[in-house]
């Protein structure tokens, strides 16, 4: 983190007091990281909202049995290979499975790659974690 600055807020009493209930159930100590988290995510947003350089995790739940749909997952995988850093792979019963795939790239690709595979017959589950590379924002 860089040089630390301070800044004064005017907001409406009933705004504060819902701001600061909030944070208090998230766990923050103080308002300042919380206000801090509130800026970094609206970046992150705007990175994603104008297709910029993003990174983020999908994640997916299938049913194994369905071998067409191992096979599916696989070859559309490997078509995005440039965007897919790794992916891991989780037995979570006899039935289920939960794959969480790492992705850095364009947000267009990524987004694009979230919603093939989310769409595919046989998977039960899927979201897109939008995060960020952590570049020109921190
Ligand atoms: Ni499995």
């Amino acid at each position: 983190m860089g040089k630390l600055f301070r800044f004064g807020v005017s907001l409406e009493k009933s705004l504060l007091d819902r701001f600061d209930k909030l944070i208090g159930r998230e766990n923050y100590t103080n308002r300042s990281e919380a206000i801090r988290d509130l800026i970094r995510q609206e970046f992150v947003r705007k990175q994603w909202a104008e297709r910029g350089n993003v990174a983020g995790a999908i994640t997916l739940v299938y049913d194994h049995h369905k071998r067409e749909l191992l096979e599916t997952l696989t070859h559309i995988q490997h078509d995005y290979q440039k965007i897919i850093i790794s992916t891991q792979h989780v037995h979570l019963d006899h039935q289920n499975c939960l794959e969480i795939i790492a992705v850095r790239g364009r947000a267009t690709d990524v987004q694009l790659l979230a919603d093939t595979l989310k769409s595919i017959k046989g998977v039960k589950h899927g979201t897109l974690s939008m995060s960020t590379t952590g570049r020109e924002m921190f």
